[in-house]
């Protein structure tokens, strides 16, 4: 009867652990720490899962995808119930979810898809209206007199995500790049996210462009810190228009100094709480409900995008601290 039940759970994709365990294990494997959300994302995500009696063993890569792919294997011999990932390298972990697969263990991509690959579920916030916002903040604040002149700094390009937001900012930009209402004086991908290649890239852009810069649109608030950097070395910090993502605290301190226009506020706790939410619920064989779905090369993977927030300094307060993101005395 035993074996019956588990061929049958098997069959359905479901491993025996997960279908009776009250307490379910969850693996969760982080690309990196570095940037102030990820560490939000971590501790929410274990306090929600927590609170819905499961238990999160955590793992985190440092931008490194063979290390990575080790965690999750590392999990999968552990024998969690469930996989939560966020991807350093979206196509990098293609082999570790085969061997979940393998092992009946369902996964979750987090915030980043996991390409080509049996992915189960996607929960993230709607990326190409990301993009959209930061290239719509910029565009309704074009000179009106002669054509823009404007950098872009893009994101890793081994993060799907980085991709997206081009192609929101490229849904805004393209028409009026045609029009040559704004000219790309300068653009390039900062490998890994990291603030100092932002600064590089900046450097390079007053060196090839001048200081006749009206904007920088930096993909988040890592790279938009390291182009103000690059831009306060040249006294242009607050003369040039910066975008950003994430409503780091270092960023919303720019905001409100007046170096930093914008940035993109993504309430992480409604993501983290939904994938604690879902992850104990598949860990369970249950079958989560969703919104949408994406195709990851492989399958139309079950999705549910989160709304994102345009802040500045005219909403900061209203949003980010009312939120409770951010304490107003830390903002100072
Ligand atoms: C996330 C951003 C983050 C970036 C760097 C992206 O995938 O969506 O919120 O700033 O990675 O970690």
């Amino acid at each position: 009867m035993k074996f019956i039940r588990t061929l049958a759970l098997l069959l359905l994709g479901v491993s025996a652990a997960s279908a009776s365990r009250e307490k379910p294990v969850i693996g969760l494997s982080l690309d990196t720490l570095k940037e102030e959300r990820w560490q939000r994302d971590r501790d929410t995500f274990i306090g929600a899962a927590q609170k819905l009696g499961a238990t999160v063993i955590v793992q985190s890569a440092n931008s490194d995808d063979t290390r990575q792919v080790r965690d999750v294997e590392s999990l999968i011999s552990r024998k969690v119930d469930v996989l939560v990932i966020v991807p350093h390298h979206g196509e990098a972990m293609t082999r570790a979810l085969r061997s979940a697969k393998e092992a009946g263990i369902p996964v979750i991509a987090y915030d980043r898809l996991i390409l080509n690959a049996p992915l189960d579920y996607y929960l993230t916030f709607d990326n190409v209206k990301v993009g959209e916002a930061q290239a719509t903040y910029v565009a309704s604040r074009l000179p009106k007199d002669r054509p823009a002149r404007i950098v872009r700094i893009y994101g890793a390009p081994t993060d799907n995500n980085a991709r997206l937001f081009k192609q929101g900012q490229d849904n805004v930009l393209g028409p009026l790049i045609k029009s040559g209402r704004v000219q790309v004086v300068h653009e390039d991908h900062a490998l890994d996210w990291k603030p100092e290649n932002a600064k590089k890239i900046m450097n390079a852009a007053v060196t090839k462009a001048g200081r006749a810069i009206d904007a920088v649109i930096a993909s988040n608030d890592g790279t938009a810190g390291g182009a103000i950097q690059a831009l306060q070395e040249d006294g242009l910090a607050g003369k040039v228009l910066v975008t950003g993502q994430d409503a780091d605290l270092a960023a919303c301190q720019r905001i409100l100094r007046g170096t930093q226009a914008m940035t993109v506020y993504k309430p992480l706790k409604n993501l983290a709480e939904l994938a604690a939410r879902v992850a104990v619920g598949v860990a369970k064989g249950e079958t989560p409900a969703t919104t949408g779905v994406i195709n990851n090369g492989f399958r139309q993977v079950p999705t549910i995008l989160e709304k994102i927030i345009t802040v500045d300094r005219d909403n900061l307060r209203a949003t980010v601290v009312a939120d409770g993101f951010h304490r107003e005395a830390d903002l100072r």
